[in-house]
């Protein structure tokens, strides 16, 4: 892949995690990382790595982000990459949440990116450039107790595919890394918010939620030899997203979607979607037969192998 100097890439939520690996992995390469952050101590932090300006940013913040715009636009080097990753990821029965909670992880996991591309998107039409959101493999599939944070991820997805196809005439490509489970401090940063929602549970779901508050406080020891399994969870290392990041940003072939993760994750999300798919197919409509199935996916199969 060709390297690329000097393309400035703009990251949210740089102080932990992901955005916090992805900005020393960008940096490294020689790119000016304009990395956001919310705490002084965060913000004091990652103007100590060079290459890297940081700015002051709230994701449901409209002044932060227009202040935001201000400072990349007078730097005049002008923006080719927009990683938005800022998220949250409280957990807890769909039941116990609050309009105003849901609303919140909305503002930030899907607002959040809606607001820092329409303010970017002149400058990154100019430099004929990238976005990228973090988004999850629970944009694809979903389970018990990860409803509001899957159904945000879901809507990311579905805001990448039509932003995809609204930018890419002018220029611009549009991407979706979708990480599995990835060491960082994710869960202990919605901790608070998951426990309050696990707690306030009433009959008939208390009992439910007394049951994942036991599993929540005391989590299962981790089993190296064992095979991974939906109890037995192997997080992978915040590097292998900075990786899809960075290929999705500079690839001459770039794809609309990066499923990151281990094989035990993309079996579970592969799997999920195989049922989605003969749901779909088990109607009066589109009864499609075994054969008929297996012709379909090898024309498409047939149509991304042309040249
Ligand atoms: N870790 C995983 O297993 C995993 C899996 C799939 C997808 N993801 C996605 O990856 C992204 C990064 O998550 P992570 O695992 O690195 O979690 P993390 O360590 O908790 O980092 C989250 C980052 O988002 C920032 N943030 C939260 N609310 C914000 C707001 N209102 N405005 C601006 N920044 C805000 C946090 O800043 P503060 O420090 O100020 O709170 C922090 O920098 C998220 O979109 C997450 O959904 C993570």
């Amino acid at each position: 892949m060709t390297t690329f100097t000097n393309y400035p890439i703009l990251v949210t939520g740089a102080s932990t995690g992901i955005g916090h690996h992805l900005t020393h992995y960008l940096a490294a390469r020689g790119h000016p990382v304009y990395a956001t952050a919310r705490k002084p101590q965060d913000l004091e932090m990652l103007a100590k790595i060079e290459m890297v300006t940081p700015i002051e940013l709230d994701v449901r913040n409209p002044t932060h982000v227009q202040r935001a715009l201000t400072l990349v636009t007078e730097r005049g080097q002008g923006l080719y990459g927009l990683v938005n990753n800022a998220g949250l990821g409280e957990l807890g029965l769909c039941v116990t949440w609050t309009d105003e909670e849901l609303i919140n992880l909305f503002d930030i996991n899907v607002f959040g990116p809606h607001r820092m591309t329409n303010a970017f998107v002149r400058l990154l039409i100019e430099a004929q450039g990238r976005i990228i959101n973090i988004g999850s493999q629970g944009g694809m599939i979903t389970s018990k107790y990860y409803g509001p944070y899957t159904m945000t991820k879901h809507a990311l997805e579905a805001y990448t595919q039509a932003l995809h196809l609204e930018l890419e005439p002018y220029g611009v490509w549009v991407s979706v890394v979708q990480p599995g489970g990835i060491v960082t401090n994710a869960g202990q940063n919605a901790s608070s918010g998951t426990l309050a929602k696990i707690q306030r549970a009433t009959p008939p779901f208390k009992d439910e939620a007394d049951q994942i508050l036991e599993a929540f406080q005391q989590p299962s020891v981790p089993q190296p030899d064992a095979p991974e399994s939906a109890t037995n969870r192997k997080p992978s290392s915040p590097e292998i997203v900075s990786r899809a990041v960075y290929e999705a940003l500079f690839s001459p072939t770039p794809k609309i979607r990066y499923l990151v993760g281990t094989h035990w994750e993309g079996n579970r999300v592969l799997h999920a979607l195989i049922e989605k798919l003969l749901d779909e197919n088990d109607n009066p409509m589109h009864n499609y037969s075994r054969d008929q199935l297996i012709a379909l996916l090898d024309e498409h199969l047939g149509q991304r192998q042309t040249p």
